[in-house]
């Protein structure tokens, strides 16, 4: 059994990605999974003058001990005009600067949701590229289209039979990698 750190790129209270990584969780039995919500490790605004002047945040040093303790990662960022959004670039931007590697040998796999028809695939796609970059390895990814269309928040389950027996592909293979 491994360890799994899953977590939203969101700082929304209301956040789909969040609702998406929770239900996620539950679906995978084989290793442990610890679901954190971002919105507990907010951090001021990165620049150099904050990072000479105060040093890191504490919520940085954190987050990169969450991450240093598990096998692997799920994380679903949220699209904001076609890319993350300021609040987890943000994030990943005091990371990278803590430790350029803040990723090294950690499995991922990677999520998004949008209300639209794309599920934020273009956030999706940006991650993909700039991950691998901190030593992340993205062994699945999966874009999850129309939350509101095919997401029950009442029973917080997936609706559309088609969308989940194609997650639960991804699960079953992501959790063999990671074995
Ligand atoms: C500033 C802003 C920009 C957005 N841009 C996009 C976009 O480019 N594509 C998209 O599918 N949704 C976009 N949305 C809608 C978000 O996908 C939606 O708010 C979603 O709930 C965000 O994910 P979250 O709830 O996990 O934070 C945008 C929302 C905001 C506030």
């Amino acid at each position: 059994m491994k360890k799994i750190l899953a977590f939203a790129g969101s700082n929304s209270s209301t956040s789909i990605n969040q609702k998406l990584v929770e239900f996620v969780a539950t679906e995978i039995k084989e290793h442990d999974v610890k679901v954190i919500n971002l919105q507990h490790f907010s951090m001021i605004m990165y620049s150099e003058d904050e990072e000479k002047n105060n040093g890191f945040p504490g919520m940085a040093m954190g987050l990169k001990k969450e991450i240093s303790e598990v096998d692997a990662l799920i994380i679903s960022v949220s699209e904001h005009n076609g890319s993350w959004s300021a609040f987890f670039k943000n994030i990943m931007d005091w990371l990278s600067r803590l430790d350029r590697n803040f990723l090294e040998g950690k499995k991922i796999l990677l999520m998004s949701t949008s209300p639209g028809k794309r599920g934020g695939v273009g956030s999706l796609e940006y991650a993909k590229s700039l991950l691998p970059r901190f030593g992340a390895e993205i062994v699945e990814s999966f874009s999850f289209p129309s939350f509101y269309d095919n997401f029950s928040a009442t029973s917080n389950t997936v609706t559309d039979e088609t969308i989940l027996l194609g997650l639960n592909e991804v699960l079953s293979t992501f959790a063999q990698q990671i074995k």
